[in-house]
């Protein structure tokens, strides 16, 4: 919190984005480059932590999507922001009882955060497995991203319009120095004009331009326009066409404002599902269908597995794996929140899951 302030007394104001790029990445006190915010203990839990099914059913549609594009010898995988580990983890055990595509299958993580890193290369030990800094130096396909609650964690920016003026929200300190509060700024013309292109405008209220994520789908878009293969993306989100403050932080499993613990607390927005899908049409991909969590995991299949493992399970076992289902599928809990999006080739048309 101290060396965040101590920025903004240095530098006045900055945008929102850069805010929270420096409140979750910023190498020396960034909130995902000093700890493990995951697991009971942690701050919060992801779906893979929650039950190896949701690792399970995304390694048979990776398998069925490799089958779908005529089985190549290579297939490379490339994981988004990969956490703890654990949903690599969950498909590689899955991965290996498929032979051929378990030797045509390399990976790639991507991961910002060397503490992070580390969990990952502990867990996963895996020679297929290799960490790459940047998506652009991937030169070979076809390629599966695969992101889960990635999106969510990219910095930003918020704008309001009023009477015909836009305004981005800034970061600053209070008058004594002692608290962070937003501050309204003139946006600037290239911002306003992405905006309009977008068609995000709506007036009075907050408008969410993701503008880190726009960088990343246009990265990833790029390479499955040049070497097949496509984006399957697991976040929160939402589909009305409304604009809205999704901003939200978390420490300990429980919510606080944004600005009091800043560095010791998770910062996320939800996913704009209907703009992510505009944008990778707009990028010349084809998007069919945004699904909800529970539906693309039912028809991956979920509960007749699980019901088949129940068979050789203690009452116990039972009650734990049907209770960890119930997080995933429930519309109340993740089953409706959490929304899945596959974006492909214009002229591919697999739609597993959807
Ligand atoms: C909310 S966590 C999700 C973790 C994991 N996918 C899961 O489901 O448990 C976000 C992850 O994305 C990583 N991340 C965020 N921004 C990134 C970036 N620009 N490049 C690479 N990794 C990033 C974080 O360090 C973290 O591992």
């Amino acid at each position: 919190m101290n060396e965040i302030i101590n920025i903004l007394k240095e530098k006045k104001s900055i945008p929102l984005d850069k805010f929270i790029n420096i409140a979750l990445y910023n190498k020396k006190f960034g909130y995902y480059m000093k700890k493990n915010p995951f697991g009971k203990e942690g701050d919060f839990i992801t779906a893979p932590m929650i039950s190896n099914l949701f690792g399970e059913m995304i390694a048979i549609w990776c398998v069925s999507f490799w089958e779908s594009v005529g089985k190549p010898s290579k297939i490379l995988l490339v994981e988004l922001g990969p956490g703890d580990g654990s949903l690599c983890k969950n498909l590689l055990k899955t991965f290996k009882q498929f032979k051929n595509f378990y030797n045509s299958l390399e990976i790639n993580l991507l991961e910002t955060s060397d503490k992070l890193k580390l969990l990952q290369k502990a867990k996963i030990n895996n020679k297929k497995v290799k960490w790459v800094k940047n998506i652009n130096n991937i030169n070979r396909g076809p390629i599966i991203f695969l992101g889960n609650e990635f999106f969510d964690a990219l910095p930003i920016k918020q704008i309001y319009k009023r009477k015909k003026l836009f305004f981005e929200k800034y970061v600053a300190l209070s008058n004594d120095n002692r608290k962070i509060k937003f501050l309204h700024k003139k946006a600037n013309d290239s911002l306003v004009k992405n905006i309009q292109n977008l068609n995000l405008i709506s007036k009075g209220n907050t408008i969410e331009y993701p503008v880190e994520a726009i960088k990343f789908l246009k990265g990833i878009s790029k390479k499955i326009n040049k070497f097949d293969g496509g984006l399957l993306i697991f976040d929160y989100g939402y589909k009305i066409k409304k604009n809205q403050d999704t901003m939200q932080s978390v420490a300990k499993h429980r919510y606080l404002d944004l600005f009091s613990n800043p560095g010791h607390s998770d910062i996320t927005s939800h996913i704009n599902f209907r703009l992510f899908q505009k944008i990778l049409k707009k990028n010349n991909l084809n998007v069919k269908k945004i699904a909800n969590q529970n539906e693309f995991l039912k028809k991956m299949g979920i509960l007749e597995r699980a019901n088949i493992l129940s068979k050789k399970m203690t009452f116990k076992e039972k009650a734990n794996m049907f209770y960890r289902l119930k997080r995933l599928l429930d519309p109340k809990e993740m089953g409706h929140l959490f929304k899945v999006i596959f974006a492909q080739k214009k002229n591919k048309n697999f739609s597993l899951g959807f």
